[in-house]
């Protein structure tokens, strides 16, 4: 074999970046992150989303960067509070930024994907309770349907919430995200409130644009039990994964909603998805209530453990239940001096390149560095890095690998080589 040929191809793959509007845009003041990052305490570094990378004004030069690394598609999000400042008030200004923006991506021959809701809502949706509202279906689906009508000549790839799972946690059980409260009713009507969103959202944006391709990003995550024949660490293993994760999956993919999750009489069972959306990063070591990693494992920056086989093993999982393509709609890593992204990039496209199953696209998380929520600026996930206070941008390492990975549709030995073989993982604890 030469150096020249290839290790594993990715050309079955569309190849990307995902980014989401809070983290990177800046500027907007309307939203219940920022109003929740005010507060003292809450975000590490004390940072708040209002500078981020300044994407709002900088989408240009941005869309110019992404064409010339050849990425082939882009997942962002539009921001609801700049779309719907108030309720019932459209900002048509904002729309047409979004306009231009996703006019100039189609331009460079990049497929967009857009989301509709990432984490942040606007500041009055929160006023009313969020997702747990009652009123926060119809909320949602009139929004969605504003964006639809407005960018659908432009868009025709649509993820309609961004892990509902971790939005509800990290809001409701851990304190990680507004309004920061431990309210196990109000879990659970966010959680069943968000499904239903998604299932009537896909019917409503395949009534407005049949060919139209719809799904959710799903944040899946192996468990694995901490000991493997220790039976309270098999049974908390289980029981994460069904409440965190397969509860919520037959409720948004198969319009099923188990009796914790509560009845959705607006809902048909029957696939709501034309796309599996994943968004992958790790494994977790279950002992109890909350988790770990495995003694001694790769662990990322934030200390997660990186587990590249996962992404198949999850994927796999979904697969069988809800048969259809699969988009990887997020994966990437927490890693400040770029000393193992590539390697990580290399062994889960691997996976994904070994498996046999129907995955079709690919989007690295995340473009640049950006406003990692609670972490704030300092954890760093771009295949860009920025320089915050010149937000200035610089291609890493990693970023020319994955330009290269597009452009010969996979990975040579010379590559290889080249941008893998020298990193290795830092090692937990
Ligand atoms: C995911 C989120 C994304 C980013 C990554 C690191 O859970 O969807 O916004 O924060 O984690």
């Amino acid at each position: 074999m030469s150096a020249g040929d290839l290790l594993f191809s990715t050309s079955d793959l569309l190849i990307g970046v995902a980014t989401s509007a809070l983290q990177i845009e800046g500027g907007d003041r309307n939203n219940n992150w920022y109003d929740w990052s005010k507060l003292s305490r809450t975000i590490k570094d004390g940072s708040t989303p209002e500078r981020a990378t300044d994407h709002w004004r900088r989408w240009r030069e941005d869309t110019e960067l992404m064409a010339s690394l050849g990425l082939q598609t882009y997942r962002m999000s539009v921001e609801w509070s700049r779309i719907e400042p108030r309720p019932g008030e459209i900002d048509r200004a904002a729309l047409e930024r979004y306009r231009q923006e996703l006019q100039a991506i189609r331009d460079v021959g990049i497929v967009p994907l857009v989301t509709l809701h990432h984490f942040s809502q606007p500041s009055w949706f929160q006023g009313l309770g969020g997702f747990s509202s009652p009123y926060a279906v119809d909320r949602f689906l009139s929004f969605a349907s504003v964006v639809v009508k407005e960018l659908g000549d432009l868009v025709s790839d649509w993820v309609t919430i961004n892990e509902p799972n971790v939005h509800a946690v990290q809001s409701y059980l851990f304190n990680e995200g507004p309004p920061a409260r431990r309210d196990f009713a109000a879990l659970r009507q966010v959680l069943r409130h968000m499904a239903r969103a998604h299932c009537r959202a896909y019917h409503l944006i395949h009534g407005l644009q049949p060919d139209a391709k719809v799904g959710a990003a799903h944040h899946a995550r192996v468990f694995a039990p901490r000991t493997a024949r220790n039976p309270v660490h098999r049974a908390a293993a289980y029981v994460d994964r069904q409440l965190f994760q397969e509860i919520l999956a037959d409720a948004m993919l198969g319009g099923r909603f188990h009796r914790l999750l509560g009845p959705a009489p607006d809902v048909t069972p029957g696939p709501h998805y034309d796309f599996l959306g994943i968004n992958y990063y790790s494994r977790s070591a279950v002992r109890g209530i909350g988790d770990g990693t495995f003694p001694g494992v790769p662990v990322n920056d934030l200390g997660w453990e990186i587990y590249p086989q996962g992404v198949v093993e999850v994927a796999a999982d979904l697969h069988a239940r809800y048969p259809g393509p699969i988009w990887i709609t997020e994966n990437g890593t927490a890693d400040g001096l770029d000393r193992f992204r590539s390697r990580f990039i290399y062994e889960h496209l691997q996976q994904i390149a070994a498996s046999g199953l129907p995955f079709e696209r690919y989007y690295h998380w995340c473009f640049v560095d950006n406003w990692e929520w609670t972490e704030g600026e300092a954890m760093r996930f771009g295949i860009v890095a920025n320089d915050y206070d010149t937000q200035e941008r610089t291609v890493r390492d990693s970023g020319r690998f994955l330009e290269q990975i597009i452009a010969h549709g996979g990975v040579t030995g010379s590559m290889y080589e080249e941008f893998v073989a020298g990193q290795t993982y830092p090692l937990g604890p």
